[in-house]
């Protein structure tokens, strides 16, 4: 069988990372790798994290894409790629334009489409946007759907959709496991990234904020960072931020952030070293899809800085907590985490309700046809 798996920015290169492996050490798959490039610094650090080489690369990223531009290079060009290469399954992830783009190309050559991590769904086509569309349409083409929880398989069954369900766990969970293994397991490694953010005061409680959703742009984003500038005023803490490259979010945050003494705008960060960072953290502040699922795993509380979410399990489980884009609201919720200890503990257990570890494990098996036991959340540890 030959699978030629797709990512083009940085989450889908994390997520689908474990996956590609997998694939290539499964007797009897050839496995091959298109990345778009629709983001081009930032998935060249996780190709080479991961050391993955990409068969084919469309290095499709301009400054500034538009969505529309974006979509309309994409589908013409995967469609001379599926013309050469001619898969027998192609593998998708999430929501991205990449995700999209690729989805339609294959299912207009008739090329069976799978979907890693279907089913997420806030019901509300504005937010994310464009993404609530991309994995809506991404499902609705797809004949294999890998819902990462339960939750997302009940959403895909409500819209009756001629694709196969299986519950597999969110692969960004076999990643960050990998991940976490590689920092214990080799103490050079972790010296080496605390050298590199040795400007880090360990007198001061560390807010971890990352952000670049596309529905915040304007007021949002303002919002947003007139909160982290009232944050910043309690000498008890400091705000890292790894700035996102998107100038729409690079120009906003750095003309209201840049030059706050204990505010450190940052350019992305490394996989590595932004796990490390979140382990040191006291708490995120984030829009990530990523960040959300990460987060909980490792004991970390979160404010996501958004209206929705298609990843409610941890917001039930009380370690995520939904705050939007109100300055007000993020500060007070940040100040009352901070200064209610017993809150605080509350909300850093550690639950796992997206994944297991094992997220690729069962993908690669449902794609050779083999049984698969469906993934089940595990209990809240202290
Ligand atoms: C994209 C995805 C979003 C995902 C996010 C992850 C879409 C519509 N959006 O949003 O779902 O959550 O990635 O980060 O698919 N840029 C660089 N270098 C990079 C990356 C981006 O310079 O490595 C700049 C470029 O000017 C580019 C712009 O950022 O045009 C926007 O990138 P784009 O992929 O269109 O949107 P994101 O906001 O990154
Ligand atoms: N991440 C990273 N470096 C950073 C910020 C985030 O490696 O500086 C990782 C994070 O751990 C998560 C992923 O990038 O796995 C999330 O990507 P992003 O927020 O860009 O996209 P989203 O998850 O919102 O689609």
């Amino acid at each position: 069988m030959r699978v030629l798996s797709i990512v083009g920015t940085r989450p889908e290169a994390i997520k689908m990372a474990p996956l590609v492996q997998a694939l290539q050490r499964e007797p009897g798959v050839t496995g091959m790798l298109c990345t778009s490039g629709q983001h081009r610094q930032m998935l060249d650090q996780v190709m080479s994290l991961f050391a993955l080489q990409a068969d084919y690369d469309l290095d499709i990223m301009a400054p500034n894409q538009t969505l529309n531009g974006l979509f309309g290079r994409l589908v013409a060009r995967f469609d001379q790629v599926l013309g050469g290469v001619k898969p027998d399954q192609v593998l998708v992830h999430g929501d991205t334009t990449t995700a999209a783009a690729a989805a339609i190309a294959a299912f207009h050559r008739g090329i069976p489409v799978a979907h890693v991590e279907a089913g997420l769904r806030t019901g509300d086509l504005a937010s994310p946007f464009p993404e609530e569309m991309n994995r809506r349409v991404v499902d609705a083409v797809s004949s294999m759907l890998f819902a990462p929880t339960p939750a997302a398989r009940d959403n895909l069954c409500k819209e009756n959709l001629a694709g196969s369900i299986f519950v597999t766990g969110n692969t960004v969970i076999d990643a960050l496991a990998m991940t976490c293994q590689r920092l214990d397991g080799d103490g050079s490694l972790s010296a080496a990234i605390a050298a590199r953010h040795a400007w880090l005061d360990p007198r001061r409680r560390l807010l971890l904020v990352t952000g670049h959703r596309r529905e915040s742009f304007g007021e949002g984003f303002e919002q947003i960072c007139e909160a982290l500038a009232m944050l910043a005023r309690r000498a008890d803490v400091q705000i890292v931020y790894p700035v996102h490259m998107n100038p729409r979010v690079r120009e906003t945050v750095l003309r209201k952030l840049a030059g706050i003494d204990n505010v450190h705008l940052i350019d992305p960060l490394e996989y590595l070293d932004f796990v490390w960072m979140m382990r040191k953290a006291c708490l995120i502040l984030t829009d990530s899809g990523g960040v959300q699922e990460e987060a909980p795993h490792l004991g970390k509380p979160v404010l996501v800085m958004r209206e929705t979410t298609e990843r409610p399990e941890a917001v039930a489980a009380g370690t995520v907590r939904l705050v939007g884009t109100d300055s007000g609201r993020i500060v007070a919720e940040v100040h009352r985490l901070l200064d209610d200890a017993a809150l605080y503990a509350q909300c850093r257990r550690r639950v796992n309700p997206y994944g297991d570890g094992q997220a690729c494990q069962r993908i690669v098996a449902a794609l050779c046809g083999r049984p698969i036991d469906d993934f089940q959340p595990a209990a809240a540890t202290a």
